[in-house]
């Protein structure tokens, strides 16, 4: 493994959705080995941005680089091809299947053949041991937990040999202790060289886990950051700098909904009328 080359290099990658542009220009380097977060408000643009990454959607503008090297990727496919696995938040398993069949559908020549189903019991065994991801290859998929579901959604991408790891709001649907485990989960991949890319909108699991952070603010990168050398104050910040402004008003989260997507000029407009109206 290179060190030097990062695993994923996005350039210039641009992508609208009609009046709406999602992402403006973002480029960013992911170092192999290490979890690289990206926290942003909600619309901020980072499902697109991975969504691309995966060939869910095709950028207006932009390139990809895997391992140092120019690479297309026009549909999911590619993505696999390329050492891509990714976790959306809404799974994508097929309820009444077991989560053997669930690891190997698609990914198998022969479809669920008795041959196919004992070669993945025991990859998926050795998985299970390697990384705390244990579940039952027999049960259904629907009478797992949620965070056994997404488990499964971790497996196939390992069983797809993924080297590169997306996990698109991973805790959203998790109970504590299941974000817990999750997230040691996520610290044997990275023991192993995986590289892991982890979106979320939660400050206290970006300072907990991630080794480094980017941050995107209404469809642009605003900074990337080693997360040793910034803190919940500096992200909050660089995520959307009304925040603090409000805050240093002595509340409220109602109006900092209600001015999110607002500039600072706009902001200053509210604020002066809760001043006027005697709010704070
Ligand atoms: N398929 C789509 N069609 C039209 N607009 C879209 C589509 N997908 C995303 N958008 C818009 O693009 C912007 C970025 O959305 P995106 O889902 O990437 O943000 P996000 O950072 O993942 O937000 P969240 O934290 O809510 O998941 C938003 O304004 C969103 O409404
Ligand atoms: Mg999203």
């Amino acid at each position: 493994m290179n060190d030097t080359v990062p695993a994923i290099e996005l350039k210039g990658i641009s992508k609208a959705f009609g009046p709406v542009q999602a992402n403006k220009d973002i480029s960013i380097r992911v170092m192999p080995g290490t979890i690289h977060g990206i926290i942003g408000e909600n619309g901020a643009g980072k499902s697109t941005l991975m969504s691309i990454l995966y060939g869910f959607y095709k950028a207006d503008a932009g390139e990809i680089y895997i391992s140092g090297r120019k690479t297309d990727i026009p549909d999911s496919q590619a993505a696999i091809s390329a050492g891509i696995g990714m976790v959306f938040q809404h799974f994508k398993l097929v309820k009444n299947f077991t989560v053997l069949e669930n690891v190997i559908l698609g990914a198998e020549e022969g479809g669920l053949l008795n041959n196919s189903l004992s070669k993945a019991r025991k990859v998926l065994k050795q998985l299970a041991e390697e990384y705390e991801l244990s579940v039952d290859p027999d049960a259904l998929i629907e009478d797992l937990s949620v965070g056994h579901q997404q488990r499964v959604e971790i497996l196939k991408a390992l069983y797809r040999q993924a080297d590169i790891l997306i996990l698109d709001e991973p805790t959203g649907v998790l109970t504590p202790a299941e974000a817990d485990h999750l997230f040691r989960i996520l610290d044997n991949l990275r023991a192993e060289g995986k590289t892991i890319i982890l979106i979320t909108h939660k400050l206290r699991e970006i300072m907990e886990i991630t080794d480094t952070v980017s941050v995107m603010r209404r469809g642009e990168m605003t900074a990337t950051v080693k997360t040793s050398e910034t803190s919940p104050e500096e992200l909050a910040e660089l995520m959307d700098g009304i925040h603090e402004k409000c805050v240093e008003f002595g509340e409220a989260d109602g109006y900092v909904d209600y001015v999110r997507g607002a500039n600072i000029a706009g902001f200053k407009k509210v604020a002066d009328a809760m001043l006027a109206f005697g709010v704070v």
